[in-house]
């Protein structure tokens, strides 16, 4: 295995493999991170996050970097830190952002990665790039194809395999060819009590949860496969998972999308700032794997496997029928299907979660302890497609506005613009 952790800061020397590539990862010293990032000075600041600040750095030989700096934790915590990034430096795949090193003393904690030169997909669909248009349909479909091969990568090759639990816009970041490079998958996991399928806190971002796991805590795979499907959709239409409209009433994307898709109208579900310049037969596969991953249903998502083949367009229609949501017989692809409508479930959030959210971007949350349920349990709670609007316990965690500082300039930190 290409790792050997030692302890920190540089006073024992440990290296293993970054994901991407074959380059080497390393611990850092606090001293050398501290130089590189100005003293971790505002300027260098790329954005911050639930785990805490992302610095821009360039290393005394100068490679870029971006530097996690965690917020302050307990020792149970540095002891799971250990084991995650142990996780991480395993982990490697052209399609996930791997470790390039860290540095775990007494007070401070820091993940150190690749810096990616385009920055998020957040930051083209609705942040500092939004109005520059650099995503074109080509673009986007590469972006959906190669972070679904990461997912499926963390969800059916590693080992063991890793639940994301917080797929969004801002955790696929875009290296120099726009290569995506989903990011922070294992690094949730450092704040729960332990994981199997079930876990006791629920971390994630209100738009991309999925019910079971927003109101109960379940956790799977099929989780993260419900996130990947808003974000398809928030990829084709250059919408947010949850917006806010007139009026102050907000709207999910499930909910503004059913009722296009249930007219029949898929071409007006595509970003404008696309210009209608998209591939229609692309268009159906990815709408066609989006509305089976969003069911509500959580035994009906396809696997990421599944989710891979309709979008890349290999999914055979003599396939056996198995977790896809589709009944016996019933053709995968819309495309091959005839005359088949694509329709989406529509899915509302509590009003009462709704309203403590007070920037539907920065939706992340927190939801605290939950009690956990077993499977028995869960199915007893009897239709989860009418129960699975309720959300109620969340609480959100509030966070800084994402744009509202860093969306002056170019959208890097005032220490690249030089
Ligand atoms: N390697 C990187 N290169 C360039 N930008 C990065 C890198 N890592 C993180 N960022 C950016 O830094 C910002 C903060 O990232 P961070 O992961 O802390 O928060 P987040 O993704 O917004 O939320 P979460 O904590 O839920 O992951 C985001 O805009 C992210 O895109
Ligand atoms: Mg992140």
């Amino acid at each position: 295995m290409g790792s050997s952790a030692s302890s920190c800061c540089g006073e024992k020397v440990g290296e293993g493999y970054v994901g991407g590539d074959s380059s080497p990862w390393r611990l850092f010293s606090y001293k050398e991170l501290h130089a590189a990032t100005n003293g971790f000075s505002e300027d260098y600041m790329l954005g911050e996050g639930g785990f805490g600040s992302v610095y821009w750095g360039k290393t005394s030989d100068g490679h870029q970097i971006a530097v996690k700096k965690l917020k302050a934790m307990n020792s149970k915590a540095e002891m799971e830190f250990a084991v995650e990034v142990e996780v991480l430096g395993r982990v490697r795949h052209k399609n996930l952002l791997g470790l390039r090193g860290y540095c775990a003393g007494e007070e401070h904690r820091m993940i150190v990665y690749d810096y990616m030169p385009n920055l998020s997909l957040l930051s083209h669909l609705h942040g500092q790039f939004a109005d520059d248009s650099r995503l074109d349909w080509k673009k986007r479909i590469d972006i959906i194809i190669g972070s679904a091969q990461g997912l499926v990568y963390l969800h059916h090759e590693a080992k063991p395999h890793i639940i994301h639990r917080d797929i969004k816009a801002s955790n696929v970041l875009l290296d120099s060819d726009f290569r995506p490079l989903v990011a922070d998958f294992g690094f949730a996991k450092l704040m729960p009590d332990g994981v199997s399928h079930m876990t006791t806190r629920v971390k994630g971002t209100l738009g991309y949860l999925a019910p079971e796991y927003a109101m109960w805590g379940k956790v799977s795979e099929s989780c993260d496969v419900y996130s990947f499907g808003i974000l398809l959709l928030e990829l084709i239409s250059g919408r947010k998972p949850i917006e806010r409209l007139a009026g102050g009433v907000k709207r999910t994307i499930t909910e503004w999308a059913e009722p296009l898709l249930a007219a029949g109208r898929r071409a007006d579900l595509v970003d404008p700032r696309l210009r209608a310049d998209f591939d229609d037969l692309q268009l159906r596969r990815v709408l066609h794997a989006a509305s089976r991953s969003v069911q509500a249903e959580s035994d009906r998502r396809p696997t990421m496997q599944r989710v891979l083949e309709i979008v890349s367009g290999t999914a055979s229609a003599a396939d056996p029928v198995k977790n896809s949501g589709l009944a016996s017989g019933e053709r995968i692809n819309p495309v091959t299907s005839s005359g088949e409508l694509i329709r989406i479930a529509s899915i509302k959030y509590e009003k009462d979660l709704m309203e403590q959210d007070d920037d539907s971007n920065d939706g992340d949350i927190d939801c605290g302890e939950y009690t956990s349920v077993t499977s028995s349990e869960l199915a007893a709670e009897g239709d989860s497609r009418s129960r699975c609007s309720g959300f109620e316990a969340v609480e959100v965690q509030r966070m800084k506005d994402r744009y509202g500082k860093y969306s002056a300039g170019n959208g890097t930190p005032a220490a690249i613009r030089r």
